[in-house]
């Protein structure tokens, strides 16, 4: 058989295809162990040696042909396939008229907005502003600013979902509102920056792709961590309407120093253990710390004359806890017998 025939052959029954196990069923084929470039092989081992070193370099090139026709192939085939469910997706707004669905059957406000302007509140009647930030962010007010230069291995601390120019990406943390809100306003002040966050991330019982953070943020003269720990005890103390019991640990983040993990003892068993804390007694709610000199200094304030501090509230895991939630994907489920338990 002759070399541009099989590879003719080839393209041709790739483009037949539009289920990708096939696709990978016709790669075995021409590319597996029997497959057709076998026969190819096979005259290698016959061949007399000085013809060895040709016939082998020219099997190798005709794999590497083969080899990237199927991932072209392929590529597109994904790419197909993602548009064909989105289009299957599509919304049917005229569904709820259709079907005659009642006001009252429909969910109110989506759980994690509810806590959310609650805690905006909490936090307003304390003095903090409100600001908000861009979902799609640049390097420097994802990482550059907040100390996190190119290759520093914090960075994959964090799975980021990168835009096809890799200068742009969805912020991972609420984080870059730090920077922005530095840079809008002159010392002191205090605000806050609540919204959705993004990770490529596998999901699990307590890992989503897309989640939900309250970055907070103060800087003033005289500062330090027990400040901090006042705020955060006054805003359990209202989110759970109890007094609750923290506790400090270190934690390491680039954009503070020193760095903490505030712990809560766990609501759901009392701190005697149970699922949900992973049968430690107390969960992480807050990550936390000093505002890292040079971070100032990004956002043009003096860290000799002011210090900062700042801290990330998970707010999807605060809802979580209030509710006894022990699954976090229900959250983003959209399904209705989850949503129309709350916002009424
Ligand atoms: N941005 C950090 C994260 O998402 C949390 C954090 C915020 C830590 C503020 C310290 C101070 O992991």
């Amino acid at each position: 058989m002759n070399v541009a025939h099989l590879i003719d052959e080839f393209k041709e029954l790739l483009e037949k295809e539009n289920k990708q196990a096939n696709l990978f069923q016709l790669k075995s084929q021409f590319l597996g162990k029997k497959g057709k470039l076998s026969t190819f092989s096979d005259q290698l081992k016959s061949a007399a040696p000085e013809e060895r070193k040709e016939l082998g370099k020219s099997i190798n090139e005709l794999k590497g042909k083969l080899e990237n026709l199927f991932n072209e192939r392929l590529e597109k085939l994904v790419e197909e396939e993602i548009l064909q469910q989105l289009q299957k997706k599509k919304i049917d707004y005229s569904y709820r008229k259709k079907n005659k669905i009642p006001d009252s059957e429909m969910p109110g406000t989506h759980v994690v907005s509810e806590v959310q302007r609650e805690i905006e509140s909490i936090f307003s009647r304390m003095g903090f502003m409100i600001l908000d930030g861009p979902h799609v962010e640049d390097e420097f007010h994802n990482f550059e600013a907040l100390n996190i230069p190119a290759n520093h291995p914090a960075r994959d601390m964090q799975d980021t979902f990168w835009f096809g120019d890799k200068k742009h990406l969805l912020r991972t943390h609420t984080s870059t509102v730090q920077v922005r809100g530095m840079k809008m306003q002159e010392p002191p002040f205090r605000f806050v920056g609540p919204g959705k966050v993004f990770r490529c991330e596998r999901t699990d019982a307590s890992h989503e792709m897309v989640f939900h953070q309250l970055e907070g943020m103060m800087v003033d003269k005289d500062l330090s961590v027990a400040n901090l720990i006042y705020f955060m005890k006054v805003l359990l103390k209202e989110i759970f309407q109890r007094e609750v019991e923290v506790r400090l640990r270190p934690g390491y983040f680039p954009f503070v120093e020193p760095g903490f993990e505030l712990d809560m003892k766990c609501l759901l068993c009392s701190g005697t253990g149970c699922s949900f804390c992973k049968q430690v007694g107390w969960v992480e709610v807050l990550p936390c710390g000093m505002v890292h000199p040079e971070v100032l200094r990004q956002g043009g304030i003096d860290p000799e004359i002011y210090k900062g501090l700042a801290f990330g509230l998970g707010l999807d895991r605060l809802v979580m806890l209030r509710y006894g939630i022990n699954d976090v994907r229900l959250i983003h489920s959209g399904d209705l017998r989850f949503l129309r338990q709350f916002g009424q």
